[in-house]
């Protein structure tokens, strides 16, 4: 019997989650988003064309797979159509490999003015969301209201979708906004029509039956560690479980089933977003990340705050996740530094700790150990032994606070720019 190896972001988000998918879907004959939506933009490089991805796993590329939508993902049909029809017009025919879960939740068009008006409402202390709907969904699926994937297939989804909405409006009224989804409303049931064309599925059965037949599965998160709504920043989070636990609610699979856990990070860190960020750079250097890195949201083209790596962060993701092999990103956007910071240790109101706090609001001052830069150019490197020194002692540094070893190091977007050790 197969278990599920899952792929997860340590971080902020945007770690380069799609890439590394793409890069290890060869070894497994499905992949498997758990959840999150299309606040998700995961970006793939190879034979010279980018890809983003928001709701499709990033294991279409590569023939003979399945790719399956789980049920602890939230879909809007239209935002999943113009992904899909993208695909299609390059070439993929989607409708051979992907499958979406019954119960993946929808989003509705006026899932999408809640989440504006919700952020309107908390004025300064906005989230900044990513104003797909995300957490108006969640929010209707805990509370027992939400529509799923399946209820299309129900001969009352009109009604039940009329329902939706006029419970929206009346929470829309209540908060001062209008309700105008204008022709939105429209091109939203033709996506509907559209999500039909797939195979909509019992994906907990699915899967389960792949691993007892011997198939590898890869579930692929979205978003990272500390935007999870229970570990993350809280509130300053997104709506889902991102964490490793997340699999067994977003898949249906047990958590004996759960096998290699791979923790994606970059060499350094972002944020997109409001929310604290200890080792957050306002300076020159975070400028010169962001460019150096093309740090801009995939999704919405925001700046990304950009700043150290930070291991009492990374160490906590590790321990909430069951990291069992590290995957370092975007080591080539520091080639050019003299010196690079790493936070060992916060002081949080004068006093040293290793932990990651429960309040991030207050005084939290990062501690730091600086290494030399390795001064020399990642991307021609094939090799882990090709490595200069300097580089390896950064990344044998962070298996040792981590005590989990550095699996794979990125040094490039494509494909191929890809060290596995
Ligand atoms: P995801 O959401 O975790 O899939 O990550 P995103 O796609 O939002 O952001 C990662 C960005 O970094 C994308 O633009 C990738 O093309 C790019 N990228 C991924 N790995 C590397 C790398 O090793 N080096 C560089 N320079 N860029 C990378
Ligand atoms: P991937 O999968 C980075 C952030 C938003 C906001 C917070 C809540 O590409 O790593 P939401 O729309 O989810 O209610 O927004 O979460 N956020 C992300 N940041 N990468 C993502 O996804 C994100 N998805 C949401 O910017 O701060
Ligand atoms: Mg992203």
């Amino acid at each position: 019997m197969k278990k599920v190896d899952v792929i997860l972001g340590l971080q902020w988000g945007d770690e380069g989650k799609g890439k590394v998918v793409d890069v290890l879907t060869p070894s497994y004959e499905v992949v498997a988003r758990f959840q999150g939506g299309p606040n998700a933009g995961h970006t793939l490089e190879f034979e010279g064309k980018k890809y983003i991805l928001r709701s499709i796993p990033s294991g279409i590329f590569q023939g003979g797979k399945t790719n399956i939508i789980g049920n602890g993902v939230v879909l809007d049909p239209v935002l999943f159509r113009e992904e899909a029809e993208t695909l299609a017009a390059a070439g993929y025919d989607l409708t051979q490999r992907l499958c979406i879960s019954k119960k993946a939740h929808l989003i509705l068009p006026t899932h999408r003015l809640l989440d504006a008006a919700n952020e309107v409402a908390k004025g300064g202390a906005k989230i900044g969301t990513t104003g797909k709907g995300i957490g108006p969904t969640y929010t209707d699926k805990t509370s027992r209201n939400g529509l799923r994937v399946g209820d299309l297939l129900r001969p009352d989804f009109r009604e039940r979708y009329a329902a939706a909405k006029s419970r929206h409006e009346a929470m829309l009224r209540g908060m001062g906004h209008s309700c105008d989804v204008g022709e939105l409303e429209e091109r939203w049931f033709e996506a509907t029509e559209y999500l039909l064309r797939f195979r909509l599925i019992d994906s907990e059965y699915v899967i389960n039956k792949a691993l007892t037949e011997g198939r590898s599965v890869l579930a692929e998160g979205a978003q990272g560690t500390l935007l999870d709504v229970d570990f993350g920043s809280y509130p300053f989070v997104t709506s889902s479980n991102t964490v490793c636990a997340g699999v067994c609610t977003g898949l249906g699979v047990a958590p004996s089933r759960i096998g290699e856990v791979y923790g994606i990070f970059k060499a350094y860190c972002t944020r997109v977003g409001s929310g604290p960020f200890p080792t957050e750079l306002f300076d020159e250097t975070g400028a010169r990340l962001r460019d150096l890195g093309h740090e801009y949201g995939a999704v919405t083209g925001r700046e990304r705050r950009c700043g150290w790596l930070d291991l009492v962060a990374l160490r906590y993701a590790v321990m909430i996740n069951g990291v069992t092999q590290l995957i370092m990103m975007k080591s080539d956007v520091m080639n050019d530094f003299d010196t690079i910071r790493v936070a060992t240790a916060y002081e949080v109101d004068g006093v040293r700790t290793d932990e990651f706090p429960y309040a991030l609001d207050g005084e939290v001052k990062p501690l730091y150990e600086d290494f030399a830069g390795w001064k020399c150019d990642l991307r021609s490197v094939k090799r882990y032994e090709e490595f200069p020194a300097e580089f390896k002692r950064y990344v044998e540094f962070i298996e040792r606070a981590t005590g989990v070893p550095v699996r794979i190091v990125s040094v490039g977007p494509d494909r191929s720019e890809t060290i596995v050790r």
